[in-house]
């Protein structure tokens, strides 16, 4: 029997504590709300790259569900901690100006494969940030529902990992091809979908969006909540997701160089945004 997906009115709202608020934090939250509640284009692209898999297009529109949801509830929470905050302009924003083209019959990673792996990537970068999130902030009801969302995203990564599994069997993609697939995943991080989340979010209505600014505004304030064991766990879930073993010496080697790279990074972003 499959449990029942947690409420937003089970969130711990009577306990909403606004001194407890911190504006970078509100400012992140606000971003992440718009790319989640955006879901629904990423389940119509997955249905349209996988036309043959019913079950796999039900399971995907059963997780835009979730990240909807996810969106919803980051909304809410933020609207609580700032009344001026419009969450549904802020998404009629943010689409005006982003969209996901959604219309291919063929993945954007030139296979089933690819695009799983693609997923299971974003799907390890989100369950670490929630989970770096809840960590980092004291306010009860964003803890509780970054808590929630970081075990979610955590059961995405296995679902996509899953059928990560079942496709490589047919197509038998390398190591190395996994590899360069996931590493360029991990780039396009730093493309628009985040950086014109923050700026929709955030910016007064006049702004006009300025990729390279947006993109360091946001870095300097979402990287700051990881600590090493998060980017280790990064890793480790980066390396079961192109069928290297982790926990070796390599992945010791890898997590000093993640962590150098986000080290590195932040410093330019500050060093842009200031
Ligand atoms: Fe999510
Ligand atoms: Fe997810």
């Amino acid at each position: 029997m499959q449990r029942e997906h947690w409420k937003i009115s089970d969130l711990p709202w009577d306990q909403f504590d606004s001194s407890k608020v911190e504006t970078n934090v509100l400012e992140i939250i606000k971003a992440a709300s718009l790319v989640e509640f955006n879901a629904h284009d990423y389940a119509a692209y997955l249905c349209n790259v996988f036309p043959d898999d019913a079950k796999f297009q039900e399971a995907a529109r059963s997780w835009s569900l979730e990240e909807i949801q996810h969106g919803e509830a980051l909304g809410q929470w933020a609207e609580r901690a700032d009344p001026s905050f419009d969450f549904r302009g802020s998404v009629a924003r943010y689409t005006a100006g982003y969209r996901v083209a959604v219309d291919t019959a063929q993945s954007i990673r030139g296979s089933h494969s690819g695009e799983l792996i693609a997923r299971c990537i974003v799907e390890t970068g989100t369950s670490s940030y929630y989970t770096a999130l809840a960590d980092a902030t004291d306010e009860p009801v964003l803890k509780a529902l970054c808590r929630n969302i970081a075990s979610d995203e955590l059961r995405h990564y296995k679902l996509f990992y899953d059928y990560l599994k079942l496709y490589l069997d047919r197509e038998g993609l390398t190591r190395f091809e996994r590899l360069k697939i996931g590493l360029s995943r991990i780039q396009e991080t730093e493309d628009d979908e985040l950086a014109y989340a923050f700026f929709a979010a955030n910016a007064p209505a006049d702004a006009t969006f300025n990729r390279d600014l947006y993109t360091s505004a946001y870095m300097v304030r979402a990287y700051r909540f990881y600590r090493r064991e998060h980017v280790e766990r990064v890793v480790t879930m980066v390396f079961k997701t192109c069928g290297f073993k982790p926990h070796t010496v390599w992945q010791g080697m890898a997590n000093r160089a993640a962590w150098w790279l986000m080290q590195t990074k932040t410093k330019r972003a500050m060093r842009k945004a200031a």
